[in-house]
């Protein structure tokens, strides 16, 4: 661990808890059962979490009544926390967290309805992307509504040669307009940026291949929500190569599914991950609380 996370992560008033850390069958994912976060994670403790995290990318900490304050101050042991660029979509009184919701009150989307549509890795468009994210669950529809996650390491060395040689390294940009205004789910829509807004989100370049800076491991670094062009290869064959990245980095046996539960917070290395909202039908009510976590620049 870094220095800068273990001085984050002391909490030394609060007690030891027993928990258990379930890896899920597949290869990605952890689930956290018996974890109380309410009651505040102490150093030993949280030093398990964070392992199990760079070890499994994302874990679902089941069964957790958890405020506003406090999952913002669990989110900050983790590093600084990002603002989303849509002001609007805000928690009042926490600009800290986003509200990904469908839900429609007085006319007006209370939340991003389409978070997520594209399969992406968080804030890819911003020059220091996010570390992770943590969502969780408000209200939850009766059907459909998962997320889904993608292993980019296992992306990463399962490319076929002739891939892994045509993006050795390659630089990609990112763009959060990219594909901002395209529908998917059906009754959201999504504000005109201002120009304020659109110079936080001017475009920015990253390897197409990362290397992790705490597991040491490399991952692709490219989705079909944000990254736009290789630089350096002309249009069409970069386009090719982003579609032939895209299909094998969401091979079945990479992705875990994660079909929410009442009161999951699921935690994600978007370092390690990219994921997809499967969104769930227009009339049914779907709202989660959004952390994202600064990290650095990749490499
Ligand atoms: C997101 O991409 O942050 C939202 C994912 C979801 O709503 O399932």
């Amino acid at each position: 661990m870094s220095a800068a996370l273990n001085a984050l992560s002391s909490n030394d008033s609060a007690q030891p808890q027993t928990f258990e850390i379930r890896p899920f069958a597949g290869a990605v994912g952890a689930e956290i059962i018996g974890l109380d976060l309410a009651k505040g994670v102490n150093a030993e403790d949280f030093t398990r979490i964070h392992r199990a995290h760079l070890d499994h990318h994302v874990l679902v900490f089941r069964d957790q009544r958890i405020t506003p304050d406090q999952q913002i101050a669990f989110s900050r042991r983790f590093g600084e926390l990002q603002i989303h660029v849509l002001k609007q979509f805000l928690l009042t009184g926490h600009p800290e967290i986003l509200i990904v919701s469908n839900i429609i009150e007085n006319g007006q989307n209370i939340g991003l309805g389409d978070a997520g549509k594209f399969w992406h890795s968080d804030l890819s468009y911003k020059e220091l992307p996010s570390l992770g994210s943590m969502l969780y669950a408000q209200e939850l529809p009766s059907e459909g509504g998962d997320t889904l996650f993608a292993d980019m390491h296992k992306a990463y060395d399962a490319l076929p040669e002739a891939l892994r040689k045509a993006v050795e390294g390659r630089q990609a940009a990112h763009s959060y307009t990219a594909r901002y205004s395209e529908t998917k789910f059906e009754g959201n829509w999504r504000p005109t940026l201002t120009a304020e807004q659109l110079a936080q989100v001017a475009e920015v370049i990253h390897p197409v291949v990362r290397t992790h800076p705490e597991n040491g491991r490399k991952a692709l670094f490219v989705s079909e929500g944000f990254t736009t062009r290789i630089l350096g290869l002309p249009e069409d064959e970069s386009r090719e190569i982003l579609q032939q990245l895209h299909a094998h980095s969401v091979l079945e046996e990479n992705i875990y599914r994660h079909q929410w539960q009442p009161n999951d917070m699921v935690f994600w290395d978007n370092r390690s991950l990219i994921h997809l909202a499967a969104g769930c039908p227009a009339h049914l009510r779907r709202k989660l609380y959004r952390t994202t976590i600064q990290g650095d620049a990749p490499f």
